[in-house]
């Protein structure tokens, strides 16, 4: 009992999956408990930790708290795999098959990281993908929070993967707008083509597949579950999944939650993106030369990879919709890499006055200036909610996982965005450009605008996000009574 001095706090280790978009909610998860005081150990990969160091505030930010550590290890990939486009999906085995083991070793190693001034660790708060992670904590016994990085409503279509097999709507071929019926709440609007492509053409043994179902059923047996999301946007399938598993935490926006935090505090520290590049800030010297709400924003995540002919049917939309835009083009993005940099800055050159490029920006900055009226997005969950905070209307084209269904909610349920999903036609984009940036811009801004009222009202003191996360952060508590 020598580190379970009862005066100490709870000591929450975080473990995320090893890419961008999941380690950027889990940082801000992790400051959060910082704010409440907790201790907290944060699993990262080597590599994602150097490229933290290098491109945000990582370390001074977690400085300020001495309860925080990085314990780091290897994700099992060279530093050179691009860890982007089909090739993420290597990373899964290779978390199950090196990253994992080398973590049990070092967990054990440190005696569950416990030392002077530290206790062992309370809880477990893991990525829903990580499928060790329920065996795991049931054997060392301590509760389990899962953190899942998407929608609820995406979590609720992956929970009934098997239900959707049994009935045979998926794998299927044919006619894609046929209505999906075994995932409740959602039959009078989801499509065959909103679900993820692994449900497409393929057999039921498909290893993708496979791994979402086991792993979103499994999501019960934790003690609670955190999604980043709000009640006002998803509450309906919250209330479905509490019939399940009654300790959900609807704390989102994340970001938002935690900068409204920092705000009562009165508290300097900056909000991690969890960049993996450098912010080229030129392009806010770009916006502060342009009309109010004249520039659409054109980024599509950390992950995204276009051909050379997609690029190019997005340059030609955009510049004959004769709309303003500001495009991210990341380094890694277009296949046949070697190219990238030819192809971008002859684009450049000829975008002349009405574009900007840059390789990385500094996304949530861009989304709040007053020059930007539209995003055109690849529909990532961390994307479309700094979208919706800053009452942004979208583009939706979505390219893999969860962006399908994201990208339907966007048009069809939340009604703050258009959805061009499986089309990447210069007519199209063209259209969609025209019509979110004039024909029904007013329409569209307005009710981006209503329900960017309604996200900040979730992180603001009495709201439904703040609180659950009081009530997080009493369950954490009581864990050590
Ligand atoms: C992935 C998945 O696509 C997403 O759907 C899942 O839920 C989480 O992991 P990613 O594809 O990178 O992430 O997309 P997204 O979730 O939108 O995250 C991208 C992040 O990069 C955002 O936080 C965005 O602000 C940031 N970003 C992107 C920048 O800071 N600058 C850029 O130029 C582009």
């Amino acid at each position: 009992m020598k580190f379970e001095d009862e005066k100490l706090p709870p000591h929450v280790l975080i473990f995320p999956y090893p890419i961008q978009g999941h380690l950027s909610p889990m940082l801000n998860l992790a400051h959060l408990f910082c704010l409440a005081e907790f201790h907290v150990t944060f699993i990262v990969s080597d590599f994602s930790h150097r490229r933290l160091l290098q491109h945000t505030a990582v370390a001074s930010t977690f400085a300020r708290y001495p309860g925080f550590q990085f314990r780091t290890i290897s994700d099992g990939l060279p530093d050179d795999h691009p860890r982007a486009g089909e090739k993420v999906l290597d990373v899964l085995p290779s978390v199950t098959n090196i990253m994992v083991p080398l973590f049990k070793k070092m967990i054990v190693r440190e005696d569950f990281f416990a030392s002077a001034g530290r206790r062992r660790v309370t809880c477990l708060v893991a990525d829903g993908l990580l499928s060790f992670a329920f065996d795991f904590a049931e054997e060392n016994r301590f509760p389990l929070v899962s953190f899942r990085t998407v929608t609820l409503s995406n979590f609720w279509a992956f929970f009934h993967l098997n239900e959707l097999i049994e009935a045979q709507e998926i794998p299927f071929k044919g006619d894609m707008d046929v209505l999906v019926k075994s995932v409740p709440g959602m039959e009078g609007f989801l499509r065959r083509r909103d679900l993820p492509s692994f449900c497409r053409a393929g057999d039921v043994n498909d290893p993708v597949l496979q791994t979402l179902s086991a792993v979103s059923r499994k999501t019960i047996r934790a003690q609670a579950a955190i999604f980043n999301t709000f009640e006002d946007l998803e509450g309906s399938i919250a209330s479905q999944l509490r019939q399940h598993m009654p300790r959900i935490y609807t704390i989102g926006p994340i970001h938002e939650q935690l900068k409204s935090k920092l705000m009562d505090k009165e508290a300097e520290a900056s909000i991690l993106s969890g960049n993996f590049w450098a912010e080229d800030r030129s392009c806010i010297d770009w916006l502060n030369a342009q009309p109010s709400k004249s520039v659409i924003y054109v980024s599509f995540g950390s992950i995204t990879v276009v051909t050379r002919e997609q690029l190019m049917e997005f340059w030609h939309g955009l510049v004959n919709s004769s709309q303003r835009f500001l495009w991210v083009v990341r380094p890694d993005s277009v296949a046949g890499k070697d190219e990238v940099y030819q192809i971008t800055e002859e684009l450049m050159r000829e975008t002349k006055e009405k574009g900007y490029m840059v390789k990385w920006a500094p996304q949530e900055e861009v989304l709040s200036h007053p020059a930007v009226g539209g995003f055109l997005t690849h529909s990532g969950w961390n994307s479309t909610l700094e979208s919706i905070v800053a009452g942004v209307p979208m583009i939706c084209w979505p390219y893999f996982g969860d962006q399908t269904i994201n990208s339907r909610f966007v048009s069809e349920v939340w009604k703050i965005g258009l959805d061009i999903k499986d089309s990447c036609d210069r007519l199209i984009i063209e259209k969609a450009v025209r019509e979110l940036m004039e024909d029904r811009k007013q329409e569209l801004l307005e009710r981006a605008q209503d329900m960017a009222k309604l996200a900040k009202k979730a992180v603001s003191k009495g709201g439904s996000s703040s609180c659950n996360l009081d009530d997080l952060i009493e369950y954490i508590n009581s864990l050590i009574i």
